[in-house]
């Protein structure tokens, strides 16, 4: 998978270098590049914002270097193609794991990182009559910019791209890929300034293990995440699981008639 990044402080990218990300571009699977957008500019000054038209506070990202910018990217391409362009900013989509999934299929990923107010609109407009473009947000809150945004989906993407992460079975009964959050996880010693660990794990039963990290992840969601609860379809809950969330005053789903 292809990653270009543009943004004005490239060093902002540098985690990309590390762990698991770094590991996958020494091995060939991610090829990431990164972009100053002042790169792109003309003046003296390397200037990439504006007051806004109409007035209001702060400043726009100007459109030319952007539009350099991109044409850049693509002409860069090589092989031809057209990278899937991903704006972050808390005015887009949000980002999911199930939109991770859907990314980490695609061959070529951009990002446009914004700063101040946001890009100037027809930049937007311009590249979608290009090439596929989503505005996403990675939360209900503001960042200061796109770059850690970036960081945070290109974590989550990367590590769903095929041979990114050695053991896949480790990609399984995680929170957020089937509508619960993850059980508790413990390891040695067993016994850790007066703590235990539940019996249950020592007791080589599978099927007692299986059931009870499934009641703590029904628990858990019931407690941290009712919203998510309330979004479980009829067919996800059995008998069992509807008495478990029962008792922790969570609405499960109505029985499907
Ligand atoms: Cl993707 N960008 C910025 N700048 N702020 C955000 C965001 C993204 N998602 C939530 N807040």
């Amino acid at each position: 998978m292809r990653l270009d990044v543009v943004t004005i402080f490239p060093e902002y990218l540098s985690p990309l270098d590390l762990s698991l990300i770094g590991k996958a571009r020494e091995q060939g699977l991610l090829d990431v590049l990164v972009h100053d957008l002042r790169d792109f500019t003309h003046d003296r000054h390397r200037t990439v914002d504006d007051t806004p038209y109409g007035g209001g506070a702060g400043m726009v990202m100007r459109p030319e270097p952007w539009g350099e910018a991109l044409d850049h990217v693509i002409a860069s391409g090589g092989a031809g193609g057209l990278p899937h362009l991903l704006v972050p900013g808390p005015g887009g989509v949000r980002f999911t794991q199930a939109m991770a999934h859907r990314l980490a299929l695609e061959p070529w990923l951009a990002f446009a990182c914004g700063r101040y107010e946001g890009i100037d609109e027809r930049v937007i407009k311009d590249a979608a009559g290009q090439m596929p473009v989503t505005v996403v947000s990675v939360g209900d809150y503001v960042l200061g910019g796109g770059e850690v945004a970036v960081l945070v989906m290109v974590e989550a993407i990367a590590r769903l791209v095929p041979g990114v992460i050695g053991n896949a079975e480790s990609l399984v009964e995680e929170s957020h890929e089937d509508g619960l959050l993850e059980y508790p996880v413990y390891t040695k010693p067993p016994l850790w300034r007066g703590h235990g660990i539940p019996e249950v794990l020592l007791s080589g039963h599978h099927g007692q293990i299986a059931r009870w990290r499934r009641d703590e992840r029904l628990r858990r969601t019931a407690l941290r995440r009712p919203d998510m609860i309330a979004l479980l379809a009829p067919g996800d809950l059995d008998d069992h699981d509807r008495e478990v969330l029962a008792q922790f005053h969570a609405d499960p789903p109505a029985v499907a008639d």
